[in-house]
């Protein structure tokens, strides 16, 4: 399983249940890695897309609260009930991709990750756990890319020891 993120230099990922800054060369890589895959998330994060619609061209699972029933995208309740929805895919082609509650509790069982660093500062009100302080290790850090006046790196970090989901 993999997880799929852009941080700000505190680690900070959002703030009005949006997010922190409109990256077009973002959002093209992170249509490019997910596309034809199975996404998973928090139901905020489906709540903050686009008319509250799941993504294109992509499984959408969602982990929502009880009473919560959708007919365009696979909606859960549970962690047991989504481990089970996972079990029918290949891991590999499954991307966590928010937002904080879920990537705070999904974070343990991924083990690839790809961040896109944001050198800027948000102000967000809610963050991603920072993975320098966990241990994970820094496999790849690209050239700076400037984009929407921002600059980004595309950083891939390894879980050396994830948990099985
Ligand atoms: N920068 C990025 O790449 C990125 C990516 C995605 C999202 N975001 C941002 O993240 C923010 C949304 O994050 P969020 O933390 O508010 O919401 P979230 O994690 O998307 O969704 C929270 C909802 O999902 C359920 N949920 C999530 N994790 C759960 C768990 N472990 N167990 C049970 N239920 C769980 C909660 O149910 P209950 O209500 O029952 O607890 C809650 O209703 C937005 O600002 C969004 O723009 C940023």
């Amino acid at each position: 399983m993999k997880s799929i993120v852009a941080v700000d230099k505190k680690w900070g990922i959002g703030k009005n249940n949006d997010l922190l800054f409109s990256l077009p060369e973002d959002m093209k890589f992170f249509r490019e890695k997910t596309a034809g895959k199975t996404v998973c998330m928090g139901y905020n994060t489906l709540l903050s897309f686009p008319g509250s619609k799941p993504l294109k061209n992509r499984v959408n699972i969602v982990l929502a609260p009880e009473g919560v029933e959708r007919d365009d995208c696979i909606v859960v309740h549970t962690l047991e009930e989504l481990s089970k929805e996972l079990s029918k895919y290949n891991s590999d082609d499954v991307f966590v991709i928010g937002g904080a509650m879920f990537y705070k509790t999904m974070v343990p069982y991924c083990d690839e990750f790809y961040i896109t660093k944001v050198d800027a500062d948000g102000e967000a009100t809610v963050f991603y756990p920072n993975l320098d302080e966990m241990g994970f290790e820094v496999t790849f850090v690209s050239e700076p890319i400037e984009t929407n006046g921002y600059t980004i790196r595309f950083t891939t970090y390894k879980n050396p020891n994830p948990l099985k989901f």
